[in-house]
Parts: structure tokens; sequence; C-alpha cells
């Protein structure tokens, strides 16, 4: 038997809609044959891009074989051949998408942040809620191959007491007027809904929350260090949003996180994103997709000597995880586990509840910023 699951995909024009959700995941589940549930029953995808842009949306429909397109987002809600809406819109475009599909009696799926205030994500969660659709947010990190490494290394008990974890995110995000830029415009933009703590703190906050210990305060400084950057057009414009975050979190169970986000730094360590934890027992560093461990029988002991060349080369005790699993696009499996919860009600934590959360973070950041003080991040449910 085959489920057949109408899926409107809203955003599909930009960076993540397009590469992340439709051609790997959506699409490519499609051509894998759809997500099979047992010997005989499967669940298969069938989108229905919707956008602004006829052209564009002609133009990716025809790319992927043909798919149904539209410039008429309400007539789509009111199809029931779709059960799903999926929004990969700018973030302060999600909002009231999400609402109107929710009051059409659609299930939703969105990328982060849902919202740019935590009443308003709270509000969609409700709304949500009363309206007794599904829903689910997209948190890919939790299925990166590096951080599925951590989780089994956690889970064996390889760190004993965890203490700390520091994260180190991020690259040079060229300004657009030599260089072309590598991220839209409208990031550096607040009043298009753009930040850098928006945008990051949300992905911290489901990666602490479900590796480490619920976060329960926040401190963080932000910044705006590259003041002009060029648009799509290659015109000059303001960065009225943050560009940069230096963040510390207090998590339950005692654990001291420090994570450093930036789109102005240059890369010298082993991945975009990296994240070390240390351990009574051992440490870990994972990137996105590799892992190095150190335990605590192969740990060196430098002495301080600035004066002679350092007799260690600290990168040699350091232990490459092995491949154990074959690893999925990590968008696709969070979509293969969303479909399996809309048609067999399979389990899905990643709920716009957990949304909001990452959205309260980021909210919390901010206000630290502002207030330069640490500020509590009380339980939401
Ligand atoms: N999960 C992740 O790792 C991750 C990474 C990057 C971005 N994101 C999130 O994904 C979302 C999209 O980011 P992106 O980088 O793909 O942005 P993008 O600018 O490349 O794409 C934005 C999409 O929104 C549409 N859009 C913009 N203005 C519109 C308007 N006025 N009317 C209708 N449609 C409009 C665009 O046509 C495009 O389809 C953001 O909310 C961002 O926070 C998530």
């Amino acid at each position: 038997m085959i489920h057949t699951v109408g899926i409107i995909m809203n955003g599909v024009t930009g960076r993540m809609g397009l590469n992340q959700h439709l051609a790997r995941s959506v699409y490519a589940i499609m051509q894998q044959g759809g997500v099979k549930i047992s010997d005989d029953e499967t669940i298969m995808p069938k989108p229905l891009l919707v956008g602004r842009n006829q052209a564009k949306l002609e133009s990716i429909s025809r790319e992927f074989g043909g798919l149904k397109w539209s410039t008429d987002v309400d007539s789509a809600l009111s199809d029931p051949q779709y059960s799903i809406y999926f929004d990969a819109q700018t973030t302060d475009r999600r909002a009231d998408a999400v609402r109107k599909a929710v009051a059409a009696g659609k299930n939703i799926y969105c990328e982060k942040p849902i919202a740019n205030t935590v009443d308003m994500a709270y509000d969609l969660y409700k709304q949500a809620s009363k309206a007794g659709v599904k829903h689910g947010v997209v948190q890919d990190k939790l299925w990166l191959p590096g951080m599925l490494k951590l989780k089994t290394l956690r889970e064996l008990g390889f760190f004993g007491k965890i203490l700390s974890v520091r994260g180190e995110f991020g690259y040079w995000v060229f300004e657009g007027d030599t260089v072309p830029a590598q991220r839209p415009s409208w990031n550096y933009r607040k009043e298009d809904g753009g930040g850098l703590i928006i945008d990051m703190l949300c992905h911290w906050r489901y990666v602490l929350d479900n590796l480490f210990g619920e976060v329960k305060a926040v401190s963080c400084l932000g910044a705006t260090h590259v003041p002009t950057r060029w648009d799509e057009k290659g015109k000059p414009y303001q960065c009225t949003a943050d560009d940069s975050a230096y963040a510390t979190f207090e998590l339950e169970g005692g654990v001291i996180a420090h994570f450093n986000s930036s789109w102005c730094v240059r890369v010298r360590r082993d991945d975009l994103f990296t994240m070390q934890v240390d351990g009574s027992k051992g440490s870990a560093v994972v990137g996105l997709r590799d892992c190095w461990i150190q335990p605590y029988g192969a740990t060196p002991r430098p002495v301080w000597n600035p004066d002679i060349p350092s007799t260690i080369n600290y990168f040699d005790g350091w232990q490459k995880v092995p491949e154990q699993a074959n690893f999925e696009n990590a968008f696709k499996v969070q979509w293969e586990l969303f479909l399996r919860h809309v048609v067999k009600d399979g389990p899905f934590r990643w709920t716009l509840l957990e949304a909001v959360k990452g959205v309260q973070l980021a909210e919390k950041g901010i206000e630290s910023w502002k207030k330069r003080a640490w500020v509590d991040v009380p339980a939401i449910a």
C-alpha cells in the first residue's frame, strides 16, 4: 500500500528550501521510492511548489521532473490533496503563513526560527495544538554525522561526567562588493528578520537541550562587526543586525557551555562548526561529519614553558572515530520521521514547542546583551 502525502512547499526558490528540503530531502525520498515503513507499506511525498515567481517555480519544476507548482498559496491551502504545509520562507514571513495553514487544517513542518518573538512563536504552537494538527520544526544539527557520533560516545559513557562544551561556529561571509556574498542580504538587516543571534541561538538551544541538559541561563554579547554590505542587486546597505555572538550558557546538571558564532571569522579549525566536549574521563571534538576523541589514559601532560618549542604536537593525541554507520542527509532523516509521524503517528519530539524554546533562547540572549547581564531562561510548557 502506498500512502501518498501531499506537501505544499513554500520557499523552495530560496537556499534552504531548494537545496536541503526539495533536492536533498523530499525529491531524494521520491527518487528512492518513498519511505518504506513495512514490507508492504510506503509513504510517497507529493510536493506542490508554491511561491511568487512563476518563472523560477517553472524552472525548478522542470529541473525536478515536472513537479506541480502554483503562485496561489490560498487555493493550495484549500486543496484537500495536500495535508502538510512546509515553510522555508524568510523568517519574518513564517508566522502569518503558518497561522493560515493551521486555520486550513494542514499539518505544519517548517524551518527555524518559527517567528521573531517568543510570544508569536508560542501563539503558533498553541494554535496548532488547539487545531489538533501535527507539527514539527527543522532541528537538522541533531542528525549531522558528527553529532550522532557524539551522542553514541555519550551513551557509551565515554566522557564520564561532562564538564563543559565549547562551540565555534562561523566563517567569513563576503560583503558582496568584490567577492560575491554567500548568504542572503536580509540576514544582515534587523528590519527584514535578520541577525545572527536569532538565527544561531535557535540551533544551539536544541543541540544543548538534547545532548547536554536544558539551558537554564544565558549571558550573551552580540556585535555588528561589518557595518556595510552589498545586496543581491549590488547596492550597498547598512547592516542593522548583529553578525556575531559570544554566548555562555548554564545547563541543568551543571554543564557550562560557551559558543562563539560569527559570520566575520576566518576558519583555522577542523570544520565550519566544531564543538569540544570535555569530560572527567575523556574529551571529544566534533565537526559536521567527523569526531575526534582523547580518552583520559591518552591525555598528554603539558607543562607551560614558552621559552622552548612545544615538545608535544597537541593534534597527534586525538583519534578519529571510525565510520560505524551510513549517515543520510540530516534534513532528509528528519523529513522521513515527520512523514512517519503524519501517516503512522510515529514518535516526533521536535514540535513547535521545541521551536518556541529556540526563539526564547535567542530573545533571552538579546535581552542579556542589552542589559549587559545574565538572564534566566524559564521552562516553557
Ligand atoms: N536549518 C538551517 O540550518 C537553516 C540554515 C539557513 C537558513 N535557515 C532558515 O531558513 C529560512 C530561509 O533561509 P534562506 O537562507 O533559504 O533564505 P533565502 O533568502 O535564500 O530564501 C527565502 C525564501 O523566502 C522567499 N521570500 C522572501 N521574501 C518573500 C516575500 N516577500 N514574499 C514571498 N516569499 C518571499 C524567497 O522567495 C525564498 O524562497 C530562514 O528562516 C532561515 O532562518 C535554516
